[in-house]
């Protein structure tokens, strides 16, 4: 499976600073090997498109989107419109909108199936919190996000979803989780999808979330059922993200 990064911006960048980050990573050496996306804030895809001219990477990918494709839902975003925009993957479910906006298990399950059906692979985020760590909860609550999130999806056939395991914990705290509780937790995320999916399920790629950067990259990806990364803070430079990618996947 081809590994996958996904640069998630979060709220930075507005379009002239996301054109000037596409422009400035598009000078960059790339592994072959590899699928990078950027999840632009919607009101940049359009000038990360512009920018990107005939280059097919990195892929567009939004960072939400509602749970129908028309309606009376003032201030929403369809998948259909995201699909207009050419855009290959959306996040759902990211534990700041968990915990910021009240996003439930529910509302996640509704957006991933809509985004799935309109040709975009949805990319379910979960996580445990610290607490739900200490009282060791980890498995049970991880689990039970993922069955949830993926109730309506296929595993097969076009948009194959992707699973981001991002322990809250490690989200922004430089404090990563170690390679071996990332593969773990992702042995037992693999273990829901083959539940839902069947064979299909090692088609869908779980990355890893948390405090990823250039140091700890390799480490990550060399890690045996760990098929990528999402990461933050350390892909808002253009260049020090294109070196991640590069460490990602050694020459
Ligand atoms: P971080 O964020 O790399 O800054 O920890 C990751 C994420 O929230 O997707």
């Amino acid at each position: 499976m081809k590994k996958l990064i996904i640069a998630n911006w979060k709220m930075h960048y507005g379009p002239l600073k996301a054109g000037a980050w596409v422009r400035a990573f598009r000078r960059e050496r790339l592994p072959k090997d590899l699928d990078v996306a950027v999840a632009a804030p919607f009101v940049s895809l359009a000038a990360v498109r512009a920018s990107l001219g005939r280059a097919s990477i990195p892929a567009l990918a939004a960072q939400d989107a509602f749970w129908a494709n028309e309606g009376a839902f003032t201030g929403e975003i369809a998948p259909v419109m995201l699909s207009e925009f050419s855009c290959a993957y959306c996040l759902v479910g990211h534990s700041e909108r968990r915990i910021n906006l009240g996003e439930t298990d529910e509302m996640v399950a509704k957006k991933a199936a809509v985004l799935q059906k309109a040709g975009i692979s949805p990319v379910i985020c979960v996580g445990e919190t610290e607490t739900q760590r200490r009282k060791g909860e980890q498995d049970k609550i991880v689990r039970a996000q993922l069955t949830a999130a993926v109730a309506g999806l296929k595993g097969d056939g076009r948009a194959v979803p992707v699973v981001a395991y991002e322990p809250v914990w490690a989200i922004g705290t430089g404090r990563p989780c170690t390679p071996q509780h990332a593969k773990d937790m992702h042995g037992n995320l693999r273990g829901v999808l083959k539940k839902k999916f069947g064979a299909a399920a090692d088609h869908v790629r779980i990355v890893y979330g948390g405090s990823v950067d250039l140091r700890n990259i390799g480490e990550f990806l060399t890690t045996t059922g760990i098929d990528g990364a999402l990461v933050g803070g350390a892909s808002l430079d253009p260049r020090n993200f294109a070196l991640l990618c590069r460490a990602a996947i050694p020459a």
